[in-house]
């Protein structure tokens, strides 16, 4: 089979990485790729949004499948315009159709489903321009800290966690009459805080049957100790250590099954993958988001352990059989380290030249922002590589991504170096 990926990060390198190791594999494309797709597949210079030239590039290498990984061309409706278009709606789309992306490109679409499904999540209510004063009122009857919720996408940077009321009425007014995100903070959610510790799981859908992937938990902040900005992700380990089989059994039972079940019922078409970020309260798991892809950096501890052929799986996934496949997990955990450029998640230079890649052994290398320039790897974005590991328990595979992140090198290159310290 032909496959083509859509992405440019750590989660497709990994996933590309997987899907070339199929013995079903002829030629895997990456649009547009990075330098580590390079290496196992075709990049094309096409983006994740231009649709018209991801058609022109599966008729002219005869695409068999196509993996979307990032969530804006599934919000964008990629799905439905290859099912609209009468030369590709014959070729299966791994991601689901525009109304079910609606999970990831709508917090309050999100809060409706889980409220309509019984899917434990936080307490919330949404507000526009045209009620901010029944917001001001919400926000005083709660405890702080106040949780704030741009509606749409906004590249992660949407969600608000305020000590001081004032404040929360001030970034409240912000996002819905100064646009602070953009069309995004036209509607905003406000939400009961949780308090607890976070992991994601990973759900495979058909439509109708379901498998559930290896746990992980990402590091969210730039700065040790889990201070600072927020980043896409610093790091992961897999599986989660809190996540015992009592655990599991809440989160397939209360909120796995349901929101499948609450897709087909609603007629929300989803084959793909859900990634739901999960908090965990005392012993009860709820939900914080949906988002209608793989995570990244998760996908680099997530995919790794699958023993499984990922092209098969997904296939069937695109068939509706997937009841019919049983998943092969690694036992052994994996962990990843986030190699990123300096001054990231703000502004940061590019095109520094990445040495040390060859000399990193028994571990998986991701490239996330990397490109080939005059024949170097040179760095191309704020997360840059990704080191993987695999160990007996998850300090062991730390120390192993550790060990081979320390021989990398580019100008500015930060890493974090505490990574499990809350576990
Ligand atoms: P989200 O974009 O919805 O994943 O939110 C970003 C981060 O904000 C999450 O990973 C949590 O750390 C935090 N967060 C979101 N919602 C809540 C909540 N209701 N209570 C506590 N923390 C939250
Ligand atoms: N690592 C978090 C995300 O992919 O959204």
């Amino acid at each position: 089979m032909n496959i083509l990926i859509l992405g440019s990060g750590g989660r497709e390198h990994a996933i590309a990485h997987k899907i070339s190791l199929s013995p079903k594999t002829e030629k895997l494309f990456a649009a547009p790729g990075n330098a580590g797709t390079a290496n196992i597949a075709t990049n094309v210079e096409v983006g994740v949004n231009d649709f018209e030239g991801i058609k022109a590039l599966v008729l002219k290498e005869n695409i068999d499948l196509v993996v979307v990984g990032p969530e804006d061309p599934l919000v964008k409706g990629i799905h439905d315009f290859f099912l609209n278009d009468v030369e590709l709606n014959n070729i299966p789309v791994i991601g689901p159709q525009k109304a079910a992306a609606e999970l990831e490109g709508s917090k309050e679409f999100a809060k409706e489903f889980m409220m309509r499904h019984d899917i434990p999540t936080a307490a919330y209510q949404s507000f526009t321009s045209d009620n901010l004063e029944e917001g001001y009122d919400f926000l005083e009857t709660l405890n702080p800290p106040y949780v704030l919720k741009a509606d749409g996408l906004a590249a992660g940077k949407g969600v608000l966690i305020l000590q001081d009321l004032e404040e929360a009425k001030s970034e409240l007014k912000a996002m819905l009459i100064d646009s602070k995100f953009g069309e995004a903070s036209a509607t905003v959610v406000i939400e009961e805080f949780l308090d607890g510790i976070e992991l994601s799981c990973f759900v495979l859908t058909d439509g109708s049957n379901y498998k559930i992937l290896p746990t992980a938990k990402d590091y969210k902040r730039i700065g040790e100790g889990d201070t600072g900005l927020n980043t896409g992700g610093m790091g992961a380990i897999s599986p989660v250590p809190f996540a015992d089989e009592i655990l599991m059994r809440k989160i397939e039972r209360q909120i796995v099954k349901p929101t499948v079940e609450g897709l087909k019922k609603d007629n929300l078409p989803y084959v793909g993958f859900i990634f739901i970020g999960l908090i965990k309260v005392g012993d009860e798991p709820k939900v914080i988001e949906y988002n209608v892809r793989m995570g990244d950096p998760e996908t680099e501890v997530v995919i790794p352990r699958l023993k499984s052929d990922l092209l098969e799986v997904l296939v069937a996934m695109s068939k509706g059989t997937l009841d019919q496949i049983n998943l092969e997990i690694d036992e052994r955990a994996a962990t990843t380290v986030m190699a990123v450029s300096g001054g990231y998640p703000e502004a940061y230079e590019k095109g520094k030249q990445i040495s040390g890649i060859e000399a990193i052994d028994d571990s998986f290398v991701f490239h996330a922002g990397t490109k080939i320039k005059d024949g170097n790897v040179v760095t191309n974005g704020g997360r840059v590589i990704a080191i993987t590991s695999f160990g007996n328990d998850f300090k062991e595979a730390l120390q192993k991504s550790y060990q081979n992140i320390e021989k990398l090198h580019f100008d500015g290159m930060y890493y974090r170096k505490d990574l499990g310290f809350d576990l």
